[in-house]
């Protein structure tokens, strides 16, 4: 719940601009006090009159308004919120953010908060894509700004890829997680999730059915519970948490290279499907038949053992959770990895066929600990999650 928190919504000038009426219901729906601030290209999209009565509040929109300056400044604004909101945020805008401009109210009044801004971009997947957005971005994150998506889909230029809008339940748990109060607040947590792909060539890979879910249901789960949590997910089937760090990778070696940069953290918790092994002789350029009939010889090479690495490196995290999956004797084999890796707790899960827990929405896992084994029922894969998540925040106390 949202009571008693007031947020500063700026409505940047693009399509889904409509989407964020439906954002303030949802948002005054759940307590929260909205101050909404058009940008003069969002009222190309929305009216100052319909914002206002959705949010029930004075729409601010001019920086030269005298009297609201005399009514409440522009410095005082930004400051009285409890959450600076940019929704949609277009690349304009972020342009205008990262270079600190402040040619107008919005601009203004993102340059003089002091309280934490979180930004849902939205806009056409080329501008998205393009390095100057991208460096924009990076540029937002660097300066602590929480990004909201965007998402993969259709858009309304008729193109399809990133850029959407996040959906409104999504930005609505982003900012409710933002404001959790739970048992980990204050904590960083690592998760790893999805499988790694391992190139070939440059349009083959060796992949595996890790779906990603019971990653990012952890992710999901300990966020929920307040942590800060930087996601790094290889190419899953399941769309990353809102409200979490997300740094997405392809291979075995980039995951390595983007845990080692997420640290230090105070528990990492690795449910990848990362490839044991990668393709040493992977080809640069596409491979071809070549008459003969011959198959190529793929040779291979060992990936960092991520775990391990994480589990026995310097800046050891105070709690290592690694995942084992196993077809057989799953206790005695999972107890024997937590041992090699040297992580303090293994999750380990049954994953043949027949239980139709890889890819599935359930499962049933034990919990290795230096306690020993503890066998959890079969649960859906967002409970187990929670479950772990809520043992994470008890050992982390
Ligand atoms: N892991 C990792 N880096 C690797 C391989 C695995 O971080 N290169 C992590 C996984 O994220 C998971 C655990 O180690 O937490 C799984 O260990 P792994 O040795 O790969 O075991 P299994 O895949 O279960 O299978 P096997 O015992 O057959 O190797």
């Amino acid at each position: 719940m949202l009571t008693d928190k007031t947020i500063l919504l700026i409505i940047g000038g693009g399509i889904a601009a409509f989407r964020s009426l439906e954002l303030m219901r949802r948002l005054r729906e759940r307590g929260a006090r909205v101050t909404p601030v058009l940008t003069p290209a969002a009222e190309q999209f929305v009216t100052p009159l319909s914002v206002s009565a959705l949010a029930a509040s004075k729409v601010y929109r001019d920086l030269f308004d005298l009297t609201d300056e005399a009514e409440m400044g522009h410095i005082e604004l930004s400051r009285a919120s409890d959450l600076v909101l940019v929704c949609p945020a277009t690349a304009n805008l972020m342009a205008r953010m990262a270079q600190g401009q402040a040619d107008d109210l919005a601009t203004t009044l993102l340059l003089a908060t002091d309280t934490p801004v979180m930004i849902v971009p939205a806009m056409n997947v080329r501008m998205w894509e393009h390095p100057a957005t991208q460096r924009n971005l990076a540029t937002l994150r660097g300066d602590g700004i929480k990004v909201v998506g965007p998402v993969d889909g259709a858009m309304a230029c008729g193109e399809f890829g990133p850029g959407r809008l996040s959906e409104v339940p999504d930005i609505l748990a982003a900012v409710e997680a933002h404001f959790a109060d739970g048992p980990l607040k204050g904590r960083h947590i690592l998760v790893t999730s999805g499988p790694t792909h391992e190139p070939i060539d440059p349009v083959r890979y060796i992949a595996n059915r890790s779906s990603g879910a019971q990653g990012t249901a952890v992710a999901a789960a300990l966020r929920d519970l307040g942590a800060r949590v930087t996601f790094v997910t290889g190419p899953a089937e399941v769309p990353p948490p809102e409200g979490v760090e997300v740094v997405a990778v392809e291979t075995a070696g980039q995951m390595r290279d983007a845990v080692e940069a997420a640290l230090p953290a105070d528990a990492a918790v690795m449910a990848a499907a990362v490839a044991d092994w990668r393709v040493a002789n992977a080809s640069g350029s596409k491979m071809k038949k070549d008459g003969s009939g011959n198959a190529p010889a793929l040779e291979f090479a060992e990936n960092p053992d991520i775990l391990a690495m994480v589990s026995q490196g310097d800046r050891r995290p105070h709690l290592v959770v690694g995942f084992a999956a196993e077809t057989d004797d799953v206790t005695a084999h999972a107890t024997a990895k937590r041992a090699r890796k040297g992580c303090d707790w293994i999750v380990a899960n049954d994953v043949s066929p027949d239980t139709g827990i890889m890819g599935g929405q359930e499962n049933a896992v034990t919990l290795i600990t230096a306690e020993g084994a503890e066998d959890w029922p079969r649960l859906s894969k967002a409970e187990t999650a929670r479950r772990l998540a809520e043992r994470i925040a008890e050992a982390l106390a």
